[in-house]
């Protein structure tokens, strides 16, 4: 069966998508693990719900982070890694020595509203001040610049002109937990 490692930074409500697929049969896949560098983290609570081995890597020396990683990532060996939610950037070498295998979701319609410093509600903020009337969710590999790897897929949602960037945060979440799988399951389906 093919392996994935999600790396996550928050709630992982995108990470829980994943996982709920998996159960209900959805996407056959085996999460060898879940890779954070934060503590405390929604997304540490939902692995070990569902048994799920956590690394996290923390270490903000980054040649020891890079390292960490890297000897985590040949233990689990995944076929694909998907960064949910992950606000650190990857090291160079790792995203080297994965080409094609990491993909990234992205709460907007890149490559508008992306790159370093746009995540979470700013990047709401940020579409609601343009003025766009439409925003959503991108799938995308993950090379070293940030947010401009090969567009997999998005899926759009409206943005109303009474949304805050909270309400449209809800919005394009829940559209982020139907592509995310869905993009893995059509991946998973080209190499098999
Ligand atoms: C998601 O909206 C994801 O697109 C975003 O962080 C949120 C994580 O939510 N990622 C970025 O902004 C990356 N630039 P989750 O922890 O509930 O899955």
């Amino acid at each position: 069966m093919k392996k994935l490692v999600v790396f996550a930074s928050g709630s992982g409500s995108n990470f829980q998508a994943i996982i709920d697929a998996v159960r209900q049969k959805k996407l056959n896949v085996e999460i060898a693990g879940l890779i954070t560098n934060r503590d405390g983290i929604g997304a540490i609570e939902r692995a070990i719900k569902n048994r799920i081995p956590v690394n996290v890597i923390n270490e903000t020396d980054e040649q020891l982070f890079k390292r960490k990683l890297a000897d985590q990532l040949k233990k689990w060996q995944p076929d694909l890694i998907v960064l949910a939610g992950f606000l650190k950037k990857i090291p160079a070498e790792i995203v080297n020595d994965f080409p094609n295998k990491i993909i990234n979701i992205h709460p907007a319609l890149l490559p508008k509203f992306g790159g370093k410093g746009f995540y979470g509600l700013r990047v709401h903020e940020a579409v609601i001040n343009s003025g766009e009337k439409t925003s959503g969710c991108t799938v995308h590999y993950v090379n070293n610049e940030y947010d401009r790897g090969q567009i997999l897929e998005q899926k759009e949602v409206p943005v109303y002109s009474t949304d805050s960037p909270e309400s449209l945060a809800k919005r394009v979440l829940k559209a982020e937990h139907e592509l995310l799988p869905s993009v893995i399951k059509k991946l998973f389906t080209q190499t098999n």
